[in-house]
């Protein structure tokens, strides 16, 4: 590998972009984010990534194969519900934030999310499909306090 320049956010300096809402509490309002589209909160100074997937979304996700996940893990096991996806968007490579939370930014191979760093590519469960990063993306605690609420931590 040479001495390409990297594109890359990290966490520090954190650069909230104008689609992150910094919330002072842990409460997630998922009723204003419609199907398909994503939310940025930040969390603890951590940003979490919020995607109301799609039924095509749910359904690939809940297709893999284990045999073809690096990290093998249910798409049942990373959600509570499955039309709402809730992750840090931290990519466990080297911490930096991956792209596929803004429109028109690239979301990889899988159609999840992409970490332009070193090229790791996480399918619609935030899952390590292809590229150096070892785990799938975190899921944070949290819960539903009721249809259209989260709280996390
Ligand atoms: Fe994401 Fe290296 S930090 S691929």
């Amino acid at each position: 590998p040479g001495g390409g320049v990297v594109a890359c956010s990290f966490i520090e300096p954190m650069n909230p972009a104008a689609d992150t809402l910094a919330i002072a509490s842990t409460e997630v309002d998922l009723s204003t984010i419609g199907e398909g589209q994503r939310m940025t909160v930040v969390w603890r100074g951590t940003p979490v990534f919020v995607r109301h997937r799609t039924a095509q979304e749910i359904a690939e996700a809940e297709a893999v194969p284990m045999a073809d996940l690096t990290d093998p893990e249910p798409d049942s096991e990373r959600v509570e519900k499955p039309e709402w996806l809730i992750m840090i968007g931290i990519c466990t490579h080297l911490g930096c934030i991956p792209l596929g939370q803004k429109s028109g930014e690239q979301k990889g191979d899988y159609g999840g999310w992409f970490c332009p760093c070193h090229g790791s590519h996480y399918d619609t469960s935030g899952r390590i499909r292809k590229g150096p990063a070892p785990d799938n993306l975190l899921i944070p605690p949290y819960t539903f306090l009721d249809d259209t609420t989260i709280r996390i931590g």
